[in-house]
């Protein structure tokens, strides 16, 4: 049985990368360590309750104590932390907790991984830990900035954040190659680009799209829309972090990317299309504060290390994910018709 700490799992990504691990890896004990924000929903994971390699404990990684008492309790083999404040947009409203939970956060979870897998010191100094162990670090393509032309982002690309959240991702993305560097804690980092699939919170692109659409309300798109994104399906990316836990190359970063490049007019207009709605629906409002143009991630180096590819063309995606919703109205419908309904409004009027 290898133990694994799943920070953030009750998240989007989180939950969907659980469910892959409970499928694809009997002999795995999942420990959802989570602090349930108000994207944190325990609803993902219903149908995995009940499962006897799977456990939630509620917590905080920037609490030091939360997480000595929780490594008293488990002797995890992996870590993988998906634990973080997510939305740009809020990171603009209120960049402090962006640099507390992703930064900061991100230090003392290293810091409590280094403590409790070392196993000594070496002569000079540095920490010996106990084998097969492994830290991930989720960051995201947006740390290396925007792209304005046919380029594309590798692992060389140099970091230039341009958002509150993009910046604290960099500066969490540093203190990790900062304890590979100093420690030799085992880890790997990866940079994907923007995600979507089942059970992503309607406050992000493309649910939001889904289901303002299926309410017949209006769908905001900031600016003219021509925003370029890489769109990659939450399962592709569950399929990729598999393979860099187990086969990836210690202190080496991964780019993940979908090959999936659209504007964001278009997306939506592709989603209004296959749910038989008005192109009315669409109401242009102001930009975001200073709105990436375009991110685009060069995928050869997973391709040709690890065999990765994305599995899931944008069409069949946005199908899947389309269908999701429609199957799934009382998941979104009770967060959209809950206390988030008052954050969103607030959080839209000040932007
Ligand atoms: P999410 O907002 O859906 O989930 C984040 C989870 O972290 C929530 O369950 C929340 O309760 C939990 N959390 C927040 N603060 C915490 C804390 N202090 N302690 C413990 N748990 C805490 O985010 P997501 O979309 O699933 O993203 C997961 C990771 O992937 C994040 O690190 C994000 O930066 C990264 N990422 C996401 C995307 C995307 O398109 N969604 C793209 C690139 C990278
Ligand atoms: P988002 O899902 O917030 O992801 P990110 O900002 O991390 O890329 O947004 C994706 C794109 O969609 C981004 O260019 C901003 C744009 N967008 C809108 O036009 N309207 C919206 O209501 C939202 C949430 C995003």
């Amino acid at each position: 049985m290898k133990n694994l700490l799943i920070t953030g799992g009750a998240g989007f990504i989180g939950s969907n990368f659980i469910k892959y691990i409970l499928k694809n890896y009997p002999n795995y004990r999942i420990v959802n360590f989570d602090l349930l924000t108000y994207a944190g929903n325990l609803n993902n994971l219903k149908e995995e309750e009940d499962n006897p390699n799977y456990i939630f404990v509620q917590g905080d990684i920037r609490e030091k104590e939360n997480l000595e008492n929780l490594f008293k309790e488990y002797t995890f083999n992996y870590i993988v932390n998906f634990a973080a404040e997510s939305h740009v947009d809020r990171s603009i409203n209120n960049p402090a907790i962006f640099a507390k939970t992703n930064t900061l956060g991100t230090q003392i979870l290293l810091d409590a991984a280094k403590t409790h897998w070392q196993k000594r010191k070496d002569e000079q100094g540095y920490p010996i830990y106990r084998k097969e162990v492994r830290f991930i670090q989720i960051s995201t393509d947006e740390v290396y900035g925007e792209l304005d032309s046919e380029e594309y982002f590798n692992e060389n690309s140099p970091l230039k954040p341009s958002s509150p959240y993009s910046a604290s991702k960099a500066s969490a993305d540093f203190f990790a190659n900062s304890y590979y560097d100093t420690f030799k804690l085992p880890l790997n980092i990866t940079r994907c680009s923007n995600n979507y699939g089942p059970y992503q919170f309607p406050e992000k692109l493309i649910p939001l799209m889904i289901t303002n659409a299926l309410q017949n309300k209006k769908l905001p798109v900031f600016g003219d829309g021509m925003q370029i994104r890489d769109w990659l399906h939450v399962r592709d990316h569950c399929k990729a972090l598999d393979l860099i836990l187990h086969e990836g190359k210690l202190g080496e970063v991964y780019n993940i990317g979908g090959n999936n490049e659209i504007t964001n007019i278009e997306l939506i207009k592709t989603i209004l299309d296959k749910l038989n709605k008005s192109k009315e629906l669409i109401e242009h409002v102001r930009d975001r504060l200073n709105h990436d143009r375009r991110y685009a991630i060069d995928n050869s180096k997973i391709a040709s290390e690890l065999g990765w590819k994305p599995k899931f063309s944008l069409q069949t995606g946005i199908d899947q994910t389309i269908n999701w919703y429609l199957n799934n109205k009382d998941w979104w419908k009770k967060i959209k018709n809950g206390k988030y309904q008052k954050y969103y409004q607030k959080m839209y009027e000040n932007r």
